[in-house]
C-alpha cells in the first residue's frame, strides 16, 4: 500500500478529563469543560487542514453508570456546545452527524442536536460525527435487526448478506472506514467505539491527558501516521 497521506477519517476517544480535574484539585465537570475548549481547536484545526471525516466519543452507552450529576452535567455542557458553536461550524460547512441512538438523552440535549443535524445537513465540508449514546455492539445490533426486518418485509432473500450490506445499516453509512485513532491519557483500549469501522485503523495512544490535549500533540499524531505502512492484511515486499 502506498504512504497513506493524511488520514481521511480520524477517530478520537477524548479520554482523562477526569483525572485532569483530580490533579488540578478541580471538580470533574472543570475537567469537561477544558476537554470541549481542547475539542474545539482539534474540530477547527481537522476541518481547515481538510480531513474528510473527525469521529468524536462524547459519551458512551456504559456512560450511564456514572453518577447522576455528571451525566446531568454533561448533557448540559453539551447543549451549550451546539449553542456556542453551531454558528461558526455552519460557516466553515461542517456536516455534523449523530453516532447513537439520542432518544435516550435529556430533552434539550436531543433539541441541540436533532437542530445541528437539521441545519447543517445540505453542508460540503468536514463529516464532524459525535457519538453520544453509541457502543459498537450495540450499533451492530441495531444493524442486524434492522436487516432481520428488512428481510421479513421484503420476504426473505436467498441472498447471503455481505459486508456491505451490514455497513448500510451503521450509523456512519457512507462514510470512510476510520484510518488514524486516537486515545488520549495512556490508556490502550477500544472501549467500544467504532469497533466496525476501525478494522484497519492505526492506533495512537498519546500519554497527555484529554484536555491537554493541542494542535501541535494532534500535528506529532498526523505526522507519525504518514509514517505507517498500512497494507490490510496484504504483502509489500
Ligand atoms: C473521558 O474522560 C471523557 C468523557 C467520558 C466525556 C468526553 C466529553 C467531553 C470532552 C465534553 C462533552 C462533549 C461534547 C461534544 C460537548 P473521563 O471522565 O473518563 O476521564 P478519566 O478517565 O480521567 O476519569
Amino acid at each position: 500500500m502506498p504512504n497513506p497521506g493524511l488520514p481521511r477519517h480520524v477517530a478520537i476517544i477524548m479520554d482523562g478529563n477526569g483525572r485532569w480535574a483530580k490533579q488540578h484539585a478541580f471538580s470533574v465537570m472543570m475537567g469537561h469543560r477544558k476537554g470541549v475548549e481542547a475539542l474545539r481547536e482539534i474540530i477547527r484545526y481537522s476541518s481547515n487542514i481538510g480531513i474528510k471525516v473527525l469521529s468524536l466519543y462524547a459519551f458512551s452507552t456504559e456512560n450511564w453508570s456514572r453518577p447522576e450529576a455528571e451525566i446531568a452535567a454533561l448533557m448540559r455542557l453539551i447543549v451549550e456546545f451546539f449553542r456556542s458553536e453551531i454558528d461558526e461550524l455552519h460557516e466553515n460547512k461542517v456536516r455534523i452527524r449523530i453516532l447513537g441512538d439520542i432518544n435516550a438523552l435529556t430533552a434539550s440535549a436531543r433539541d441541540a442536536v436533532i437542530m445541528a443535524q437539521e441545519r447543517t445537513r445540505g453542508n460540503t465540508g468536514m463529516q464532524l460525527n459525535i457519538a453520544l449514546n453509541y457502543g459498537a455492539r450495540d450499533e451492530l445490533i441495531r444493524a442486524v435487526n434492522a436487516l432481520i426486518a428488512d428481510a421479513r418485509d421484503g420476504g426473505s432473500s436467498a441472498e447471503p448478506l455481505t459486508w456491505k450490506d451490514i455497513e448500510h445499516h451503521l450509523y456512519t453509512k457512507g462514510q470512510p472506514d476510520v484510518d488514524l485513532l486516537i486515545r488520549t491519557s495512556g490508556e490502550q483500549r477500544l472501549s467500544n467505539f467504532l469497533l466496525l469501522q476501525s478494522a484497519y485503523a492505526e492506533l495512537f495512544f498519546p500519554q497527555k491527558l484529554w484536555p491537554d490535549y493541542t494542535v501541535a500533540d494532534y500535528q506529532d499524531a498526523l505526522a507519525a501516521y504518514v509514517q505507517r505502512e498500512r497494507r490490510f492484511g496484504g504483502r509489500t515486499t
